[in-house]
């Protein structure tokens, strides 16, 4: 099965600069619940933008075009086509996509489950989904939170899957 985790604004915006435009630690929480124990995708620029880190407790793979790519952190596994993701996939029980937007948009139509967080305010930013990703899903549950001392913005965690085609 094939998943993806993102959160975004009430404009779908999701990255600015190469990183988050936001701070909101119960988000990080709730990304750490739902990935820990799976292999994780990202995209080489969402990769830089985390530092080159290798998240503690999920083999993580980067996407790049690049062959001589060098991850400098050899936790990391590198793969340079879709056709390799999913063959790497098909071997287990759940890949989370983690972003960017390119690897995003690269795997939907292949996206089985939506993991999305709604961050319930308006920032300044230079990347955004595509409100249209949804389409093809059917919401499953919805929880909102309000703001707190640690989270300065209302948030909302929904999960989707995928609708079935009717025969
Ligand atoms: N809010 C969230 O939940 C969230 C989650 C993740 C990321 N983000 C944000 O999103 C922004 C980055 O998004 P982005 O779209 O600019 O970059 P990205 O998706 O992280 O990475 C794009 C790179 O992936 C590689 N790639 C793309 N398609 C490929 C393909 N078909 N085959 C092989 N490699 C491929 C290319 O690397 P090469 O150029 O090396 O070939 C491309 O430059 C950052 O600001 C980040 O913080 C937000």
């Amino acid at each position: 099965m094939i998943s993806a985790i993102w959160a975004e604004d009430e404009n779908h915006l999701i990255g600015n600069k190469g990183t988050l435009p936001w701070h909101l630690p119960e988000d990080l929480k709730h990304f750490k619940n739902l990935t820990l124990g799976k292999p994780i995708v990202m995209g080489r620029v969402t990769y830089e933008g985390m530092g080159k880190r290798a998240l503690p407790g999920r083999q993580t793979i980067v996407l790049t075009q690049n062959k001589n790519y060098n991850p400098e952190n050899d936790q990391v596994i590198v793969m340079q086509t879709r056709a390799e993701v999913l063959a790497y996939a098909e071997t287990i029980d759940e890949l989370m996509i983690i972003g960017g937007q390119r690897i995003f948009d690269l795997f939907m139509d292949v996206t089985d489950k939506v993991y999305l967080t709604i961050i319930h305010h308006q920032f300044d930013g230079d990347t955004w989904m595509s409100a249209s990703h949804l389409s093809g899903f059917e919401q499953v549950s919805a929880v909102k939170h309000q703001k707190n001392e640690k989270n300065p913005y209302d948030f909302s965690f929904i999960e989707y899957q995928r609708l079935v085609a009717a025969n």
